[in-house]
């Protein structure tokens, strides 16, 4: 057995349900070997800035409050990029850790935090373990990612309110959500809320093929209908709908959903459209039983690990397995994206929905 006697845990990117759930296993599972864990403020923030900013997590003061009932991230997160370069924010990230004494660090993050972090603990030669998390689902090898399961929850609930109002406007109307570049939310959502189109990047589309579906549903006699669309869906001819950069100058997706509105209410008359950009009330809700099962599950298999003298992995769920692949995997897989030939998509195409061409 390695010879750990601290560790940190941060989040990293943006939060979701289900992060503190994660810390929960993480704080109990490494008080059964005797560890001393500290929760680090503010995803890489809480190393690299000074001073350090942490707290020292335990059974008594962390397990039994409610924060791994909820959502949010208790330790904080950062979501964004940052000016400074990789090697000096390593140089810091790494003299933090010697400073606290770490072991070894847990990355509660997505597919961009693995990269970035792991960078930085390359280049800083610290142990890492990472615990996949997002609403996207995009984290590469690992088929569920903690905080997905309630965002899908949320957009279907979302589905089913606004199937209501729907009915008793006669209209068809567009709920956009989040998924950066990838479609598992929409389309895990579009197929638990029964809805009558919907869009992924991955799935060209075409404007006839949404009339089509719409006048078809008209003709049908319903009066009512729903299409989800992706955030990161791009006009039929594959143009961004927005140029829009957040302040270190990345891509911020959204606004296909009215673009989508717009181009249907002037080719069609059968139905008015309305547009719900549901935002980052995905990230958010009581996380669902699976989610907090995940959490679990993958936090406590990153202490076990530790603990065998393993590092640079990162934990996965993955063919109702629990397991693991080097940091150097993941990052070389990049972001999964949602599978065209996907069981959704195919039970999708099924049912009669429309999801592209
Ligand atoms: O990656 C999670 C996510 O919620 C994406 O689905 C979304 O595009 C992005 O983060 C939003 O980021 P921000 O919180 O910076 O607006």
């Amino acid at each position: 057995m390695e010879n750990i006697k601290k560790i940190g845990i941060l989040t990293s990117g943006g939060d979701c349900a289900g992060l503190n759930a994660v810390v929960l296993a993480v704080v109990n599972a490494a008080s059964r070997f005797g560890w001393e864990v500290y929760g680090i403020h503010d995803g890489t923030d809480g190393l690299t800035n000074r001073p350090l900013s942490y707290e020292i997590l335990t059974e008594q003061n962390f397990s039994n409050t409610p924060w791994p009932r909820m959502s949010g991230s208790y330790l904080g997160s950062l979501n964004t990029g940052v000016k400074e370069s990789q090697e000096v924010l390593a140089q810091r990230f790494g003299e933090g850790v010697r400073e606290l004494g770490l072991d070894a660090v847990l990355v509660v993050g997505g597919d961009g935090s693995m990269n970035i972090v792991s960078n930085y603990c390359k280049l800083a030669n610290v142990k890492m373990i990472g615990i996949p998390k997002t609403i996207d689902n995009d984290t590469p090898l690992t088929d569920y990612s903690v905080g997905f399961n309630t965002a899908c929850q949320v957009c279907t609930k979302a589905l089913d309110d606004l199937m209501t109002t729907a009915r008793s406007h006669h209209r068809a109307l567009i709920l956009e959500v989040m998924g950066r570049d990838a479609g598992h939310l929409a389309m895990h959502s579009a197929l638990a809320g029964f809805a009558d189109i919907c869009l992924v990047p991955e799935i060209p589309y075409s404007l006839e093929g949404i009339i089509n579906k719409l006048e078809e549903i008209k003709k049908s006699g319903r009066t009512s209908a729903l299409i989800v669309v992706s955030e990161g869906v791009k006009t039929e001819k594959g143009e961004a709908v927005t140029s829009a950069v957040n302040a270190v100058g990345e891509k911020i997706n959204g606004g296909i959903g009215e673009y989508l509105s717009s181009l249907i209410n002037a080719h069609y008359k059968g139905f008015q459209t309305r547009v719900t950009k549901l935002g980052h009330v995905q990230r958010a809700g009581t996380p669902t039983a699976f989610d907090r099962g995940l959490a679990v599950i993958l936090g406590a298999e990153a202490v076990r690990l530790l603990a065998e003298g393993h590092t640079d992995r990162m934990v996965a769920f993955t063919a109702g397995k629990v397991t693991s692949f080097t940091l150097e995997e993941i990052v070389a897989s990049g972001t999964t994206g949602l599978d065209a030939n996907s069981p959704q998509v195919q039970a999708a195409r099924a049912i009669g929905m429309y999801v592209g061409d």
